[in-house]
């Protein structure tokens, strides 16, 4: 018998989708701090120990939230122990629909990239308020990933943000927390960040200068022009895709055209 310590906030999946009024409680400073705590979490269970663990039902209301909004990864009611460097083949894929990996979905094929799959799936979730699969919406916006890759690819990156967020982030922090998502959910498995990458590419942001200094310094060019390559990298790294995910996101352009005036 497993026995948890009482965590006072119950589950994110409530806060995000039950009723909290007009206005939630979670502000993007909060929904970040969620998204890097979990992201530490999964770290730990994929890159910490030995065997790793996958978790395989990573969402919403797997993740508790503590007084202070501190986010814990719960639930191991589905993980999965896996030696190093191994994967699993199942032919009971266990999970919850629209978090799953396309390729643990269709082949049974489990290792620890189809959490990075799920995890990418939560952050879009926790920055739009939407669920991952929606059939109360228009036909475009049902499935999350493709409608927020369309709106990506429609330079309206604003628009998929939660609109009961009483604060907007800056548009730097928030292409680049899509951007970590659209990496997750590659549907590409080897394409997808481990989880440590995540965390550092999450960081980052914390820190812009002291990466911008580095980059400029060994690129000759500034950090705009690396993170424009970056985009332009992950649009490209979209094509050939065989999900039916990819179909709105052109492959020669940034995803984003302009880079905002703070990054300079
Ligand atoms: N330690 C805990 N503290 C507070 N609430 C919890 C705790 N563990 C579980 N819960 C609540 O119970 C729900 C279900 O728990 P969970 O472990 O995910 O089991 P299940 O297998 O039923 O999904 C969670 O979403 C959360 O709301
Ligand atoms: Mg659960």
């Amino acid at each position: 018998m497993l026995v948890y310590e009482y965590v006072d906030n119950g589950n994110l999946e409530q806060w995000l989708h039950g009723d909290v009024g007009p206005y939630s409680p979670l502000t993007w400073e909060i929904r970040m701090n969620i998204i890097l705590g979990t992201a530490k979490g999964l770290t730990y269970l994929h890159e910490g120990l030995e065997p790793k663990v996958v978790h395989r039902d990573i969402k919403s209301s797997n993740i508790l939230l503590d007084k202070q909004w501190n986010p814990k990864v719960s639930d191991f009611g589905l993980a999965k122990l896996l030696g190093s460097e191994r994967s699993y083949v199942t032919t009971r894929v266990m999970g919850t629909f629209g978090y799953v990996a396309p390729e643990y979905a269709s082949t049974g094929m489990l290792n620890e990239r189809s959490d990075v799959y799920s995890f990418g799936i939560l952050i879009m979730e926790i920055i739009s308020g939407r669920n991952p699969v929606d059939y109360s919406r228009p036909p475009g916006e049902v499935n999350l990933v493709e409608w927020l890759k369309t709106m990506v690819t429609n330079r309206n990156a604003e628009g998929v943000l939660d609109p009961r967020l009483q604060e907007k982030p800056s548009s730097r922090a928030l292409k680049r927390a899509l951007l970590v998502a659209l990496r997750c959910v590659d549907p590409n498995a080897q394409k997808r960040p481990k989880m440590g990458h995540v965390i550092h590419m999450l960081e980052a942001d914390e820190f812009p200068f002291r990466d911008d200094c580095r980059a400029g310094r060994e690129h000759g060019r500034p950090q705009r022009d690396v993170m424009r390559g970056r985009l332009m990298e992950k649009g490209v790294s979209e094509s050939g895709d065989s999900s039916g995910y990819e179909s709105s996101v052109q492959t020669n352009k940034p995803l984003w055209r302009k880079q905002e005036p703070e990054e300079q």
